[in-house]
């Protein structure tokens, strides 16, 4: 395999791209959601992941340092699970300059209307309490995430379900420009866009095994923002004290449990012992196991589980440099594919004048 820095690297596996907004460290509702599926995609699919800088500062402008040493950590996040940079590009987004000027052109194909009911925005608006008080910038988000994606023509985006709106708008926006600038016709079904002249594929949402984790708190989804996070990067003691405190209401060892909440929905999805879970589940439900009991081999399950990540992220501690290098050279390689999908938008929008090159000096 080629890899030499900024140089792409060759594949013929079919490409997927996702992300993250660096909002701080990824938890165990992200691995569940989506770190564990691209885990699984790095080994058959040309992968690409961005971190959305841009995004960042749709909300927390004025913090842009915060968002800088946020990227950082992120990628190091990456690199813990056990995103391997040889064979996957973790690139910045606002180093992408094809992103930017294809989210404009996009942002023409998409009606205001449309953007103010996509249901994820409305949510944010929402949870976030940003009243009316937002910026322009924080409508513009969510066509310029229709441009992270279409701008590497994935097949497919792996992404949480609260994203999947984002997708949907995604693939709005492929068909309309295959449509209006590639003269694919209207009556032509998805899958055959690319084979009938389209330059974007109509790409699918990949949503993870759990859709939803729930935080510590028992109700919420896990949320850093709603300090109910098990982060990647806890310690196992941290690990341990966090499912300690996890609330269950329940007064006795023998009284009989609820069989489904939160310990039990952590033990489906990181214990892989099935059987130990469901004789758990059992003996709890008939009030023959106490919630210490199943709380102590929840942590281990837990921390058998970020133990290999503590130890790759060990590795990168201290040394930005090379987290960095890392950064550089994938956004090196997406801007080598970006380029090239910005140059076939631009002739079939008719507005491109030749090629052009872009490099970091
Ligand atoms: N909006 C996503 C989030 O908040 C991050 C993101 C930005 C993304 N661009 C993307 C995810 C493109 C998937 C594809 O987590």
């Amino acid at each position: 395999m080629n890899t030499t820095p900024g140089s792409p690297v060759a594949s013929d596996r079919p490409r997927i791209l996702t992300g993250d907004t660096p909002t701080g460290r990824l938890h165990l509702g992200h691995y569940v959601g989506s770190l564990e599926r691209r885990l699984a995609l790095q080994e058959t699919h040309d992968c690409f992941f961005i971190i959305a800088n841009v995004h960042a500062f749709t909300t927390r402008a004025t913090q842009f340092d915060e968002i800088r040493s946020d990227v950082l950590e992120i990628v190091r996040d990456y690199l813990a699970v056990g995103i391997d940079p040889q064979r996957s590009t973790i690139f910045l987004q606002s180093e992408v300059p094809a992103i930017a000027e294809l989210t404009f052109f996009f942002s023409m194909l998409l009606g205001y209307g449309r953007v103010m009911k996509n249901p994820t925005i409305k949510d944010e608006i929402r949870i976030k309490n940003l009243g009316d008080t937002y910026p322009f910038g924080f409508l513009l988000y969510a066509v310029g995430q229709t441009a992270d994606i279409l701008t590497f023509r994935p097949e497919a985006v792996p992404v949480g379900e609260d994203q999947v709106p984002h997708i949907e708008m995604t693939r709005e926006v492929a068909r309309r420009f295959n449509q209006v600038f590639c003269g694919v016709s209207d009556q032509v079904a998805d899958e055959d866009h690319l084979d009938k002249g389209g330059l974007f594929p109509v790409p699918r949402a990949d949503v993870g095994r759990v859709a939803r984790l729930v935080g510590t708190d028992g109700t919420n989804k896990m949320s850093k923002s709603l300090n109910n996070a098990i982060f990647l990067s806890d310690t196992a003691k941290q690990v341990q004290k966090k499912v300690n405190k996890l609330y269950t209401g329940r007064q006795s060892p023998t009284d009989p449990g609820d069989p489904n909440n939160v310990l039990f929905q952590y033990h489906d999805a990181f214990n892989p012992d099935t059987a130990r879970v469901a004789e758990m589940r059992e003996l709890y439900a008939a009030g023959g196991i106490g919630d210490g009991d199943v709380k102590k081999e929840l942590g281990a399950a837990i921390n058998t589980l970020l133990e290999p990540m503590r130890q790759r992220r060990a590795e990168y501690e201290g040394q930005d440099d090379r987290v960095l290098d890392i950064l550089r050279d994938g956004t090196a390689r997406a801007n080598a594919v970006a380029e090239e999908t910005l140059h076939r938008a631009k002739q079939a929008m008719k507005v491109d004048l030749g090629p052009r090159s872009l490099k970091f000096q």
